[in-house]
């Protein structure tokens, strides 16, 4: 009898089910650790394939498995992980998997193989994914085969690292999440008018300066992240020595990682750092420097392209960066670019003048391509947003359309022979709100402006509309964007991404014919189980727990108390407080009782989210929420939740 088809995303081109199962280690017991029954013989250049996928099995099944480049090894059972007779229409990123009874064969080029991997392991049960040996587990895959070769080749996920900081163990695990999902490309945003990320050893203010900032920022509740110093800043960088370790660990994995280094517009920390590289002149717009929570406001953030010294420095920094990243592209941002100051600093208005130059855009284009010439030297290519090519086609340069619309610049860059990649904010925004707007403070965090829906990602179509097919080629594929504004931790950027980067990775693998939603959220119910072994979070689409309730509310600001015993967790234990009907309830303050003593309060901070330090959950004791309250009528009738993305 042949299986049910198994659910994975994104999924193949190709799936044909066999009869049959295959066990990993067959008639072993689970005791651990173990040297698994089932040896991993791979082809001399695969060898590091093989470890990662030993590497997983050992996590979660606790078995140590073999990986031995001796292919004609007797075991009970092999997984043969080949280069051999591999199809070359399938490409660098294509493979076969082959399921049999007592073999697997998985063939194909290093990437494709990798991929692989990751089929055969969604093929196992979702305990596969466990962080620790999982017990009372049949490690049992269907019969199959698989031939499968991804859609687009930038199948990818921007992380925005400047208005939040994450850290470098952050990073591996989104890159352990893309590597499940089959994606390649990490596009990562290392500054912003709010923040520099990346060190450089010749301009070392960059960070010093451009890495802390004084609060949270965005409203936020500043427990909504640990990313402060001693002396109370806000932030955190990446040595030289942590990027490379994270290339290293992206490269494993088959992850390409695009550094994104802003300019000219969107510079405010490099400027804050160096203002000297701004224009400076007195009716520019000048800072305020040294307040990195100022945000691109009139030019403050933008650089003067006049001065060679600009140049010069930027070109430094490139120099590292290339350094430290092997990939093709470096992203240059170029999106957002405010030209006040361009417009009435002389030393700008007199290039321009002498180029021919007529517009501010055009003055872009030619600092983009003086950066795009640069790159070029490198052996590189720059990538930058819609409004990279404003004042007309760069050479050298790939375009990033964020700009939903018809006039759409990926059909301009396409037709005239360029490269671009899809990620409009309609489909690819997925810092946006996911469900609707009445779920703010309730199933979502504090989110950004528009709405992008799991169908909505799922149903993008790459393809620009005005693009003749001629062109299609020249689409490179779909990235999706979290923008960090209101993704101030690791559990945030994954409720976030997930599950909106699953519907992504589908759209950039999978052949659209065989796309169908309901198929795919099907196949999500398992998909999501995957996940919570893993433990990466997502959003599951469902209203969080109600913890307790008001029916009416002070008239002046007074003491009102709410039992959540039965709630209360260890670690940090969130509270919405929600309104639903009658006079709003305003909070002046939160506290939480511990057997009626004050273990921790917080005052309002703009938001009616209250984050509790709860270091522990004493058996027997009572917790109570005790809210200073009022309302204008008593008439108020109210919610507290504890929201989804702590759960
Ligand atoms: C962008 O969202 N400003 C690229």
């Amino acid at each position: 009898m042949l299986a049910a088809t198994p659910a994975i995303i994104p999924l193949p081109q190709l799936m044909q089910m066999q009869s049959g199962t295959f066990t990993l280690c067959p008639s072993q017991s689970t005791t651990t650790p173990l040297t698994a029954s089932t040896k991993i013989l791979v082809d001399s250049q695969l060898r590091h394939e093989g470890e990662y996928l030993a590497s997983q099995l050992l996590r979660s099944t606790g078995f140590r498995f073999e990986v031995s480049t001796n292919t004609s090894l007797a075991a009970k059972t092999t997984i043969l992980l080949t280069t051999n007779t591999a199809l070359s229409n399938l490409g660098a990123e294509g493979y076969e998997l082959t399921v049999a009874t007592n073999s697997v064969v998985i063939r194909g080029q290093a990437a494709g193989v990798f991929y692989g991997i990751q089929t055969l392991l969604q093929l196992l049960p979702p305990q596969i994914y466990s962080q620790h040996p999982a017990t009372n587990t049949a490690w049992t895959a269907p019969c199959v085969y698989v031939q499968d070769t991804p859609r687009f080749s930038w199948r990818g996920w921007m992380i925005d690292s400047a208005r939040h900081f994450f850290t470098k163990d952050e990073i591996k695990r989104y890159l352990d999440a893309m590597a499940i999902h089959k994606l390649n490309t990490l596009h990562w945003h290392l500054d912003d008018d709010t923040a520099w990320r990346i060190e450089i050893k010749k301009w070392p203010l960059l960070t010093q300066v451009g890495a802390w900032r004084n609060g949270i920022d965005f409203g936020l509740n500043s427990r909504s992240s640990t990313a402060f110093n001693d002396a109370g800043k806000y932030g955190g960088f990446y040595t030289q020595d942590d990027i490379r370790e994270i290339v290293i660990y992206a490269t494993q994995r088959h992850i390409t990682i695009v550094p994104e280094i802003e300019m000219p517009g969107h510079s405010l920390a490099a400027l804050t750092a160096y203002p000297q590289f701004g224009c400076g002149c007195s009716t520019c717009q000048n800072g305020p420097y040294g307040n990195l929570d100022v945000v691109n406001s009139n030019g403050s953030g933008v650089f003067c392209p006049a001065r060679p010294e600009t140049l010069a420095f930027l070109q430094d920094i490139l120099s590292e960066v290339t350094d430290l990243f092997p990939g093709q592209y470096i992203h240059i941002g170029g999106d957002e670019v405010t030209y006040y100051n361009w417009a009435r600093h002389q030393l700008d208005i007199d290039l321009g003048n002498s180029l021919g130059i007529g517009t501010t855009q055009q003055y872009q284009g030619y600092f983009a391509q003086r950066i795009a010439n640069f790159a070029a030297t490198k052996g590189r290519t720059i990538i930058g947003w819609s409004e990279l090519f404003n004042g007309g086609f760069v050479t050298n340069a790939v375009l990033m359309d964020w700009l939903t619309g018809t006039s759409s610049r990926a059909t301009f860059a396409a037709t005239n022979g360029g490269k671009a990649i899809m990620t409009p904010t309609s489909s690819c925004y997925i810092n946006f709100l996911e469900t609707s707007s009445t779920g703010k403070w309730i199933s979502e965090p504090p989110w950004q402006s528009g709405t992008v829906t799991l169908a909505t990602a799922y149903a993008m179509n790459p393809i620009p509309a005005a693009l003749p097919a001629a062109y299609t080629n020249n689409i490179l594929g779909v990235q999706g964007n979290c923008w960090a504004e209101y993704i101030p931790s690791r559990v945030d950027m994954e409720f976030r991404a997930f599950p909106r980067l699953c519907a992504l990775a589908e759209v950039n693998w999978t052949a659209p014919g065989l796309k169908n939603y309901t198929d795919f959220t099907n196949r999500l119910v398992i998909h999501e189980q995957r996940l919570d072994f893993a433990g990466i979070s997502y959003n599951p689409h469902a209203d969080p727990p109600i913890i307790a309730s008001w029916t009416s509310a002070p008239l002046s600001y007074s003491p009102v108390d709410w039992d959540i015993t039965s709630s209360i967790s260890a670690g940090d234990f969130v509270t919405s407080f929600i309104t639903t009907s009658g006079s709003s309830m305003a909070i002046q303050s939160v506290a939480l009782l511990e057997n009626g003593l004050q273990i921790d309060s917080q005052s309002y901070s703009g938001t009616p989210t209250f984050i509790f330090r709860v270091p522990g959950v004493r058996r027997g004791a009572t917790y109570k929420l005790r809210g200073t309250v009022q309302a204008a009528t008593t008439n108020s009738l109210g919610l507290i939740y504890h929201p989804n993305k702590w759960n």
